[in-house]
């Protein structure tokens, strides 16, 4: 059983084109060798790319015949080997049930009016009339969103936190360490002084809150580190303090919600006419329908994570092939995205595409698929919601270039190359806009 073809250039010279020209590279490859194709990944191993939902179908509903694989190899040594994306069946379900209540129903709801504070707050304090990169702003919002969510509203134990988080985040982004990655490996970087430096005051400071709600049971539970001290599994077992580290740094360390929003806001401004009808949901009380669309759309065309790959633990034939257990998968999200038979102008930006029905559970795959989706997804569109109301209620955003920006791949995600730079404006006073009652 031989791997389907794949470019024939070295494996370092690859994993250098994956990591500095993803998407063209990805482009050429498929052009090359169709929709099922081999990449020769150095350290990483061959990948397997796949781009026709049938196959992706076949991944995500393949229960135990799939496992995790390497998950994304940066996500190992920073996360911790007992997070939730790194355990295998059946202790991953186990785990993952424990999890899922801080980021569905009734909890999605509860955090709404403190997302769109957080937003209200972040979008005070930008400049007026001047260039600004939108990326970072972003990932202040979803940072504060996100400690709020897992250590709850107590400000002096937030403040304990914070600069801690930003310092990490800020490690993680840095594009030396992207290249220190894919050049010695995972285990080197997590070995190195600058990992430890960043990564050891946020362990220290989330491990001690950890402790102190064991040691004080009667305290109100607050946030989801409550809720995982609280928890047990079905045999009345409690998490490890191990497992609490991994699964609290996997929470905290979250990168797709703040990219996602950047690119939803640079696709409003390439796309003037689509940026007035989501302005217009917003100000004209729409039932938000549009601004869902806008954010289904901008995963559809700039998802941030770009494979999920994962390990075949039986042989599978997929795209023709017969492949052998032990063989990396990866359904390869943008391809998926850009495929015209389901996006006829997949280059288009056109959120009406989503106003008609449901998304098509295969070929729109932004949060992944099967036992292994992000158990965040409603959570995070929910967040992304909130923010761009409060923005687009706010200010007038306008691009700083007029070329549109590309896709560069940073530690975790695929986020635009120039963080999403913008000038901002206060909105004018007036009548509000017209145009979702013309459209
Ligand atoms: C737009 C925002 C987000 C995107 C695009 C995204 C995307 C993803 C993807 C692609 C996966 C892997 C799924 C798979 O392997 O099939 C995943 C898993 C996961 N995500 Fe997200 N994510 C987002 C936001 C969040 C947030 C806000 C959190 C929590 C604070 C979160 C927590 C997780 C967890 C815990 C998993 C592991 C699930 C499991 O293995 O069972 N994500 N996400």
């Amino acid at each position: 059983m031989s791997l389907p073809p794949g470019p024939r250039r070295p494996p370092v010279l690859q994993t250098w084109a994956w990591t500095r020209r993803p998407l063209p590279f990805l482009e050429e490859c498929h052009a090359s060798y169709g929709d099922t194709f081999t990449l020769r990944m150095a350290r990483w191993g061959d990948w397997v790319l796949l781009c026709d939902p049938a196959d992706v179908k076949k991944v995500f509903t393949a229960g135990d015949a799939v496992g995790v694989a390497i998950a994304n190899p940066l996500l190992g040594p920073v996360l911790g080997p007992r997070s939730v994306m790194l355990l295998e069946e059946p202790a991953h379900m186990e785990r993952r049930k424990l999890m899922l209540p801080s980021f569905h129903g009734a909890a999605v709801g509860a955090d709404a009016e403190m997302m769109a504070a957080v937003a209200r707050r972040e979008v005070a304090s930008w400049p007026i009339g001047e260039p600004f990169e939108l990326w970072p702003r972003m990932q202040a919002i979803t940072q504060e969103v996100v400690m709020r969510a897992v250590f709850g509203p107590d400000e002096g134990r937030l403040d304990g936190l914070r600069a801690r988080l930003t310092a990490l985040t800020e490690w993680m982004n840095e594009p030396r360490n992207l290249n220190r990655l894919v050049l010695f490996g995972p285990e080197r970087l997590a070995r190195s002084k600058g990992y430890r430096r960043a990564m050891g005051p946020v362990e220290e400071a989330v491990m001690q809150e950890a402790q102190r709600r064991r040691a004080n049971p009667d305290e109100a539970p607050l946030g989801v580190v409550s809720m995982l001290v609280e928890a047990r599994y079905e045999d009345g077992t409690r998490l490890s303090e191990g497992d609490l580290r991994d699964e609290l740094l996997t929470l905290l360390t979250d990168g797709p919600t703040s990219t996602s929003l950047a690119w939803t806001f640079e696709r409003l401004m390439r796309n003037p006419d689509k940026l007035e009808l989501a302005r217009a949901d917003v100000l004209e009380g729409g039932d938000g329908r549009y601004l869902d669309a806008v954010i289904k759309e901008t995963l559809r065309m700039r998802p941030p994570v770009p494979v999920v790959v994962r390990r075949l633990l039986a042989p599978m034939e997929l795209g023709g092939h017969k492949l052998p257990a032990g063989t990396i998968v990866a359904p390869c999200v943008p391809l998926i995205h850009y495929s015209e038979d389901i996006y006829p102008e997949p280059e288009r930006f056109l959120p009406e595409r989503f106003l008609e029905g449901p998304a098509p559970t295969y070929a729109w795959i932004p949060f992944g698929g099967g036992v292994r989706r992000c158990l965040a997804a409603s959570y995070a569109e929910m967040e992304m919601k909130r923010v761009l109301r409060t923005v687009l209620a706010a200010v007038d955003l306008q691009p700083v270039d007029e070329r549109a920006e590309g896709m560069r791949k940073s530690a975790i995600s695929f986020s635009p190359d120039r963080n999403a730079r913008v000038i901002a404006r206060p909105r004018p006073a007036g009548r509000p806009e017209t145009a979702l009652a013309a459209a």
